[in-house]
């Protein structure tokens, strides 16, 4: 089950599904709240909230445990389904995210964000996140993956943005969690990301390693924070091959 990064939704992950479902693993994106065709929840944003959103997908599949795949703020989501339910999840890919809480300042930049994207901005609040989200390779070389990534920041739905950001910045340090998991890990992270720095991975997977599970870091060459869309084929090789260690 993939969850994918902010501001984005579901289908963020078409080609690494596509690719996935070829080679044999039965996949499916989900649509965080406010994106995609997920509604803005009411009451106080909660990442609680997105990831029993999750289970209650895996509750409707028939599915007991998955393996769950979070890309950034997806890996977010990730983090509290196992900290809430982690009787459901049979292997864990954390990619280009991190396990601690935000500092006060990004906390602070993000109650910004919210406020200008249900302002006069709307989702011109998030148009200067393209060139962190993507790496230098694909800003310098590859204008299509620029393009395809500044449209879709320009459609992000407001409402989402502000919910996810309040969402987002309320979250809890997860490391505990990843202690006392044990399940398979994998952690990836593109090696030109400005975003989830090398030492939160490399946190990430010792936080796995200390709790008793098996866990890989892997860096993808060339990639920024998407690794996902920035290399889908790499993404879905990776994700496959861990699909298959989660299954013995
Ligand atoms: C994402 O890609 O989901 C965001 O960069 C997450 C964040 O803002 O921390």
């Amino acid at each position: 089950m993939l969850l994918h990064g902010f501001p984005f939704d579901g289908s963020m992950w078409d080609e690494v599904v596509e690719d996935l479902v070829d080679d044999g693993v039965p996949s499916i994106a989900l649509d965080a709240p406010g994106f995609g065709r997920s509604e803005v929840p009411d009451g106080e944003p909660g990442l609680e909230l997105a990831a029993d959103a999750v289970v209650a997908t895996l509750d409707e599949l028939g599915v007991d445990r998955a393996v769950l795949v979070g890309l950034s703020m997806g890996g977010y989501i990730a983090l509290a389904v196992a900290d809430r339910h982690p009787g459901r999840i049979a292997g864990l890919a954390l990619l280009d995210t991190k396990a601690s809480a935000d500092s006060d300042e990004a906390r602070a930049n993000r109650l910004r964000v919210a406020e200008a994207a249900l302002g006069e901005a709307g989702a011109d609040a998030v148009a200067p996140m393209l060139t962190t989200l993507l790496g230098e390779t694909a800003l310098e070389h590859e204008p299509d993956v620029v393009e395809e990534h500044r449209a879709r920041l320009a459609a992000a739905p407001p409402a989402g943005i502000a919910w996810a950001q309040r969402a987002m910045a309320a979250r809890p340090d997860r490391f505990d969690v990843l202690e006392r998991l044990a399940v398979p890990g994998l952690v990836v992270r593109g090696a030109e990301d400005q975003i989830a720095t090398q030492a939160d991975a490399e946190a990430m997977a010792s936080a796995i390693r200390s709790g008793g599970g098996d866990v890989e870091l892997v860096v993808v060459p060339l990639a920024g924070h998407m690794t996902a869309t920035e290399d889908p084929s790499t993404t879905a090789e990776l994700l496959a091959t861990f699909w298959r260690r989660c299954l013995v």
